[in-house]
């Protein structure tokens, strides 16, 4: 006897298999026949571990418009508008809004979230609220905060201390922003700074780094070298790294294999990537997204993440992960069936690790979160970005969303369509 049973799914390796959960628990995967006090038909349709994000900025999030919008659409009066908001926004009015896209995101079968939280300003309002949205959505959803200095660790007077009050305050993550200090030597010392603080602290790392389209912005090689030097390997992460779009190859023959030594992790945000990069380009311009398969090539772990939704950065976003590797695929060109389905395991299994998440998957004895897709395959996914059928979180079902079934007014035409492959 289950609490719940998921049946007659397709898991993403294109295995059919029914799913018994217990508690909190996954208990069972196999053709399934014991009683469950709830059935889920999940017959033709997709389950997937739920979707992560391992790169988002909550405390800015639906924010758009406040104080104004973002003229220009660069990163540089992004930050500034957002210098102006951080100090006008009340911890109430933050932890609103991002509990709201806490629910967008449950919706959605987004069930864990690494949100960068501004360090910088001395009242910490931003810290303090995201704290309290971490636990009102503890229950449902996996929230992980980086202490990230925005306006740079040393560029500002109280930036390193501000960045140490918000790790003592308990968030789990120390980040960085080498590119936005003053000199590429200060970038560096940064570097060195906060690694050493992540390895003290026993913390993870991940870094807003060379969020730039400066061919010669290398802080990657930096931080690659003290992620070695202090073991941290896979608990570090190098978010965005835009400048090695523009790199000169041959000096990133030479990187690729010290990251790859490193053990570290990678993030590029598609979306925001190809909407901030390359504004100062004319013709031709660049894309701005980091060299995703080039990476993965030497076994590099590299996923997708969010970044910005209806913020000073971007006007638009949904909380859909799907979106997210949809832009991800077609910007660097990721269009063979494997390379598509990689980019479906990478918003969920790859950001999963990146996270390091203990308790994820679909395998017996796994916290039993999921999602159930319309669609038939993980490629189909990421064609129809359809609804969350049902959304299961810690064994319990947490949103549902009706087909995404078409009436037609056509003689001679089918009543009912769906878009799904014939
Ligand atoms: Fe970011």
């Amino acid at each position: 006897m289950f609490d719940l049973l998921v049946k007659g799914g397709t898991l993403p390796d294109g295995t059919q298999a029914d799913i018994g959960i217990t508690g909190d628990r996954i208990v069972a995967v196999g053709t399934l026949e014991a009683e469950a006090g709830r059935v889920i038909d999940a017959t033709g349709d997709l389950v997937a571990p739920p979707f992560v994000d391992p790169h988002f900025h909550m405390d800015a999030t639906l924010s758009y418009g406040l104080p104004r919008v973002n003229a220009s659409g660069t990163l540089l009066e992004g930050i500034a508008l957002w210098g102006e908001l951080r100090d006008l926004a009340t911890v109430d009015e933050m932890v609103d809004r991002a509990v709201t896209y806490c629910d967008w995101a449950v919706s959605m079968g987004l069930l864990a979230i690494r949100t960068h939280v501004d360090t910088t300003p001395d009242h910490l309002r931003g810290v303090e609220a995201m704290l309290e949205v971490k636990r009102r959505v503890a229950p449902y959803l996996d929230l992980q905060l980086v202490a990230f200095p925005q306006d740079g660790l040393y560029r500002t007077k109280t930036g390193r201390e501000n960045l140490i009050r918000a790790l003592d305050m308990g968030v789990d993550v120390v980040g960085g922003i080498p590119h936005f200090e003053r000199t590429m030597e200060e970038g560096a010392e940064s570097l060195r700074d906060l690694g050493r603080i992540a390895a003290e602290r026993g913390l993870m790392w991940d870094v807003h780094c060379d969020e730039t389209d400066d061919p010669m912005s290398r802080h990657v090689e930096t931080m690659a070298r003290e992620v070695t030097r202090h073991g941290l390997g896979g608990r570090a992460a190098g978010s965005h790294l835009t400048s090695m779009h523009s790199m000169d190859n041959y000096y990133v023959s030479k990187l690729l294999p010290l990251i790859a030594e490193s053990g570290m992790t990678a993030i590029p945000n598609p979306l925001i990537n190809i909407t901030l990069q390359g504004r100062h380009d004319t013709y031709p311009k660049r894309r701005g997204l980091t060299r995703v398969k080039e990476m993965q090539a030497m076994g590099i772990p590299v996923g997708w993440g969010q970044d910005c939704v209806l913020d000073p950065w971007y006007s638009l976003g949904t909380a859909d992960m799907l979106d997210v590797a949809f832009m991800g695929l077609h910007v660097a060109q990721m269009t063979h069936p494997a390379e598509m389905e990689r980019c479906f395991t990478m918003v969920t299994e790859v950001n999963a690790s990146i996270m390091n998440l203990p308790d994820y998957g679909l395998q017996v004895g796994k916290r039993a979160d999921l999602v159930v897709l319309d669609a038939g395959n993980p490629v189909e996914a990421l064609r129809l970005r359809p609804a969350r059928l049902a959304v299961i979180s810690r064994g319990k079902l947490v949103a549902e969303t009706k087909r995404g079934d078409a009436t037609l007014h056509l003689s001679g035409r089918p009543a009912t369509i769906r878009r799904r492959n014939p």
